[in-house]
């Protein structure tokens, strides 16, 4: 699949197969294509919890209101901002930073065959705060993203709207 059509099929996957095991290499794969993400300063400030244990998803699942579907899903990868490794400077970028790895995430699975779906934690702080508790960090988790085998194919919600954009 080349990166055109990865872009142009992703869907937010929300009912999956449950029971599939996703097998160790890739894994590996999606969270190598994660980490291959840009970063400001290339400071690289995140850190990533791979989430298969049946009782540790059903506290998140319990901590996030629009996650239901992490039960279902092969697993979850929680992805966490890592402030602290900004090199002690002004630099703020590591939302954006963790949200181009969310993003290769989800293009890494979806070439891989499995579907996925960006749950927002950061910045809500009922959420950060829960997740924190529950993976015990001190990270903050910005985003969880299910990922699966997906049983649906939900219709496309992108599209091109040019009112967005402005030729100078
Ligand atoms: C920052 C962010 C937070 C999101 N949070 C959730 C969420 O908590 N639960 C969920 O089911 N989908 C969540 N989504 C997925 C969006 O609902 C979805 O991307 C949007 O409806 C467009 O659909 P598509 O991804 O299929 O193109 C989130 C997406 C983003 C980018």
């Amino acid at each position: 699949m080349n990166v055109t059509d990865a872009i142009r099929n992703r869907r937010s996957i929300r009912h999956y197969q449950e029971g599939f095991v996703i097998p160790q290499e890739e894994i590996r794969l999606i969270l190598e294509a994660a980490m291959m993400a840009p970063s400001a300063r290339n400071t690289r400030p995140w850190e990533f919890f791979v989430v298969t244990d049946p009782a540790v998803k059903d506290s998140l699942v319990n901590a996030h209101p629009y996650a239901k579907h992490l039960k279902e899903a092969s697993l979850g990868i929680v992805v966490c901002g890592r402030p602290d490794l900004q090199n002690g400077t002004d630099n703020d970028f590591w939302p954006q930073d963790c949200g181009a790895a969310v993003e290769n995430i989800l293009l890494q699975a979806l070439e891989l065959g499995y579907g996925s779906c960006w749950c927002g934690i950061h910045p809500e702080k009922k959420r950060v705060a829960a997740f924190q508790e529950i993976l015990n960090t001190q990270s903050v988790p910005l985003a969880l993203v299910t990922i699966g085998v997906s049983k649906e194919t939900p219709p496309r919600r992108g599209f091109y709207d040019e009112k967005r954009v402005t030729f100078l």
